[in-house]
Order: C-alpha cells, then structure tokens, then sequence
C-alpha cells in the first residue's frame, strides 16, 4: 500500500495522526524580554487543527542567542508559563506541540548579544559584526543553557523539542568546516565538528530521558565550495542516531548565498539523500505545497514526511485543504467503483 499525506506516523514514540507538518516560522513579535503572548497563542492555535505536528518557531536557549531582538526565548524559568499557553491552545485540536530550540551564534542579533559567539572569530557578514571565538566556558556555559531550556520545555507541556542546527546558527556553525576552523576537539575532522551538537544532544536528553521525542533540522549544504553537503551530515549524525527520533531537512543559511533554482520541492534530494545514510523519519521542508507533490514524495520513499510553512501565514486551513484534497480524491474514486 502507498503510503499518503493523511497516514500517521511515528516521531520516536509520539504518533502523529498525519504527515503534514506545521514547520518553524518566527513570528517576531516577542516582547523585548523574550517571552511569547496573546499573539504567539492566537496565531499556533488557529493554525493546529489540520496538521499531525505544530513546531514552534526558533526559540533562543540564551538571552544572546536570539536572532532577532523580538524572538522568543525559554532562557529563565519565567519563560515556561507564555510556552504552556501556546502548548495549551495547540493541545484543544489534540495536536502535538514541539518547540525549536536555537541559538543564533555569529547571527545573533547585534540589538540584544552582548558578545558573539561562534566556532571561529569569522564574521557571517559585515551587517553581522566579529564573534569571538568559543572558549572552554563558553561551550560549557552553551550546552547548560540547553539543558536548562530542555527542562523548561517538559515543564510547559510541549511534546518534543526540535533542536536547530540549521541555516547558519551556532549548530549549523560548529558542523561545517567554512565557519569552523578550530583546531581543538571541536574542530577538523567531522567526528570533531559534531561534537558540539552531540554534547548539546545529550545534555537535552539528559533532562527528557530516551523517551521524549527529539528531532534535529539540519542545512544539508552551504551551497558553497568547501561546505556540507548531505553525504559529510550523513556520517556526522550516524553516530547520534540513536540519540534522536527525526530529521527536518532544510538547507543553505550558513553564508550569504542564495540557492540557484528554487523551484517546488527542490530541497528534497536532500532529504532522500539523507533518508539513504539514517535510520530515523525524514522530514522534507521547501515549496511543497501541492497535495500530489507531497504525496509522490511520500511514495517515492524520498521522506517520511513533509512540513509547510509561507502557506499557513496567509491561509490558517491552508493544511486542512490540502489534507481533504485527498479525502475528496478518494470519495471519487470509491463512488466510481459502487
Ligand atoms: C516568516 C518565516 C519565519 C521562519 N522562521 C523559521 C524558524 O524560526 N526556524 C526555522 O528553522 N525555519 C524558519 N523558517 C523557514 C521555514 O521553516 C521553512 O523551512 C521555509 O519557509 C521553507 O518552507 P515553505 O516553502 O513551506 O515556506 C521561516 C520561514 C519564514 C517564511
């Protein structure tokens, strides 16, 4: 039997009623103290009705790692509560909730990092300014946050957590050899450059333990000379996959270069490339907005699942539609053969 968007699946033990997935989206309308509001409630609630999984737009593990002065954040405890409203509202359409957990590096916002930090002192670019250079401290100090954050999370009630280590923030950082030229045991070879996102991995799963659903969004290439491509993730993160229960497949951010081609569905040979290296459910993410585009991605056995976001901005039943569309197929279908 082919397998459709409207199947459920699993994300480690979590079972999501479908395969559509509401993906990450700031709303930039945190308060200056990062924390969520009546807006963040409003706009994740009215859009949780259709989807098998609601994610939770980049949420800063540091009060210096937001990437935009109005991002939310879960870097007190006093963060929990705004997270269990949102958790709460995605709940009433008895859909899961994850948050994604970030921290924005050398892109962090000027307006509220006191000091930058990455892998390297390698500015992204000049609007960005110079990051200093991980220490000892600070890499501990960074993977504490995380932890703290994690905690946060289970507290608020939300379902799993997605860790960001895409678009060229400090995960995504640490991982490629262009904005990671250290020469510790956090930098050079590929096993060196993961150990970053290992340690954040196991500090998370040090405060959910093995059963909490977690899943890494990961940029499969740099699209650049010299950066990540999928087959060098797919050896970084075969060692971790025991660790995490999903992959989220974006691509590009690390530096200022846009993709060539941006057609429909055109960040999916990175997921299939990656569904080949991992034993863990791929999720697509890029223009997939057709209810047949999804589906034949789901048959092809490119990815396990597909996840949307400009869409749902304009349109909040934009998941529902495409979820019907099928249903509607599928009626016709059943009446043609009485
Ligand atoms: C307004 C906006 C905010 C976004 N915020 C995030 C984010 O917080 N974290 C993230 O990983 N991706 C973020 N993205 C990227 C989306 O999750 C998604 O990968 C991208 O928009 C491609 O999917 P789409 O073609 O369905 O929009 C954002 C995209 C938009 C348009």
């Amino acid at each position: 039997m082919n397998i459709n968007l409207n199947d459920s699946i699993r994300i480690g033990e979590l079972k999501l009623r479908n395969r559509l997935i509401m993906a990450p989206m700031q709303q930039y309308k945190g308060t200056p103290e990062g924390f969520a509001n009546d807006h963040h409630v409003r706009f994740y609630g009215r859009r949780a009705n259709h989807v098998g999984l609601v994610v939770l737009e980049s949420t800063a593990v540091s009060a210096d790692g937001r990437l935009f002065p109005n991002d939310i954040g879960l870097f007190t405890d006093r963060h929990t509560k705004p997270l269990r409203k949102i958790a709460d509202a995605v709940h009433a359409s008895g859909t899961p909730v994850f948050v994604q957990l970030s921290h924005g590096g050398r892109k962090s916002s000027p307006a509220t990092t006191k000091r930058l930090l990455a892998p390297s002192a390698v500015a992204y670019d000049d609007s960005c300014g110079q990051p200093s250079a991980m220490n000892r401290s600070d890499i501990e100090r960074t993977i504490e946050e995380y932890r703290l954050a994690a905690a946060r999370s289970v507290e608020a009630g939300l379902d799993g957590i997605e860790i960001h280590a895409a678009h060229g923030f400090l995960l995504h950082e640490f991982l490629s050899p262009l904005s990671n030229l250290r020469e510790d045991e956090y930098g050079g070879s590929s096993e060196n450059r993961a150990r970053f996102l290992k340690e954040v991995l196991a500090a998370v799963r040090s405060e959910t333990g093995r059963h909490y659903p977690i899943m890494i969004r990961v940029s499969a290439t740099d699209f650049a000379a010299g950066g990540l491509t999928p087959g060098e993730l797919g050896r970084m993160l075969k060692p971790l996959e025991t660790e995490f229960d999903a992959l989220d497949v974006s691509a590009g951010g690390l530096l200022p270069v846009q993709p060539a081609d941006v057609h429909a569905g055109y960040q999916v040979p990175y997921a299939a490339a990656l569904k080949q290296r991992l034993n863990v459910p791929v999720i697509a993410v890029g223009k997939i907005y057709t209810r047949s585009l999804a589906d034949r991605i789901l048959e092809d056995g490119l990815a396990d699942a597909v996840a949307i976001a400009r869409p749902l901005i304009e349109d909040p039943d934009y998941a529902g539609k495409m979820l019907s569309l099928e249903r509607e197929e599928d009626r016709a279908e059943e009446s043609a053969n009485v």
